[in-house]
């Protein structure tokens, strides 16, 4: 069976973008491949420096991603920073990545370019986390001899430069040490829209969280922009930011029954909201009672956690022994 690996940064509160665009996938992923899943704190590290709100996050998207369906008696979950193989990988790998490799990353080519539209020193704000940003990803990868590395479209770069590595450190000792990944862009991964119809996103401030409480999500819901269509018209469903979200949460029954209702006039947005809110709670609310069972048990989210670190070390080990080897720190 190949290997899928793939890292979750901690960040902000799960929205359901996130479900379906990345969380399902790599969950159907883990069905067909023998699936390695991190939580990439010290990758966040990088930007958030709180310790209170790294531990908050961290948690919260481990108790998130196994509310959602993943199973870790099958995919090997654990955090990054519970792998010490990795940062003794980073090193390694360090004294093969030539540093105009890392000047052409994305995330730090940005940093640079912000720095330049502002009349800032081109260095200003940007630490050596962000620049050995790929480094650290690649160490990652390369650990656990990955055939498929799924990400989004953003991360493609990141993973041509791990191969790149890799290819240099199985050139200088002519041998195979290290498998050479193949980005999985999660290609038909949904695009989820926004409450505003554009893509939903944190950075929009479109989203609808994952883990709101009942009251809040119908709020939410309630936020969804419309137009400005009396009661008694008929509406066109494929048109309706509403309808696009409900085809992700309803049944083809379903569907077909609000479409009639769309385009036979006589029901309001607020109805079609209320609706909606029916079915995505109808979705959330197992997943949510598992996310608040999890919140609220920090020494069985840790034990799982730790099992899984076991299990990665084990690995991890038997990648770090061979290249220690080939490069002669035996
Ligand atoms: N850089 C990835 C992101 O921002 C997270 C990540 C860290 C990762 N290490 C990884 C992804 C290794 C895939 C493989 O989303």
């Amino acid at each position: 069976m190949k290997t899928a690996l793939t890292g979750i940064k901690p960040t902000g509160n799960l929205h359901i973008g996130n479900y379906f665009g990345a969380i399902k996938p790599a969950l159907e992923l883990a069905e067909k491949y023998d699936a390695r899943y991190f939580i990439a704190d010290y990758h966040a590290l990088n930007v958030v420096k709180n310790a209170a709100e790294l531990r908050g996050t961290i948690r919260g998207i481990a108790a998130g991603w196994l509310a959602a369906g993943l199973d870790p008696e099958k995919v090997i979950f654990y955090r990054q920073s519970a792998v010490p193989e990795t940062f003794e990988l980073a090193t390694m790998l360090a004294a093969f990545t030539p540093k105009g490799l890392m000047n052409r990353a994305h995330a730090y080519k940005a940093a640079v370019q912000q720095n330049a539209e502002k009349g800032a020193d081109s260095d200003a704000g940007v630490n050596m986390g962000l620049f050995t940003y790929p480094v650290l990803m690649a160490a990652d990868i390369l650990l656990f001899d990955a055939d498929i590395v799924p990400v989004g479209r953003d991360q493609v770069q990141h993973i041509e430069m791990a191969q790149d590595i890799a290819g240099a450190v199985n050139f200088n000792y002519k041998k195979d040490l290290l498998r050479i990944p193949e980005p999985g862009v999660l290609e038909n991964a949904a695009v989820v829209p926004g409450l505003d119809g554009r893509k939903m996103s944190k950075s929009y401030g479109n989203t609808i969280p994952l883990f709101s409480s009942v009251t809040e999500l119908r709020k939410t819901i309630m936020r969804i922009v419309t137009n400005s269509q009396e009661v008694s018209e008929p509406k066109d469903p494929d048109s309706s930011q509403i309808f696009a979200l409900y085809k992700y949460f309803a049944t083809e029954d379903e569907q077909a029954a609000l479409a009639a209702r769309y385009r036979a006039g006589g029901m309001g947005w607020g109805e079609a909201k209320e609706e909606l809110f029916r079915v995505v709670n109808r979705e959330l609310q197992p997943i949510r009672e598992r996310y608040d069972a999890l919140i609220a048990e920090p020494l069985k989210l840790e034990r799982i956690l730790k099992n899984g670190a076991e299990k990665a070390r084990a690995v991890a080990a038997r990648t770090i022994g061979r290249l220690r080897k080939a490069a002669g720190i035996d």
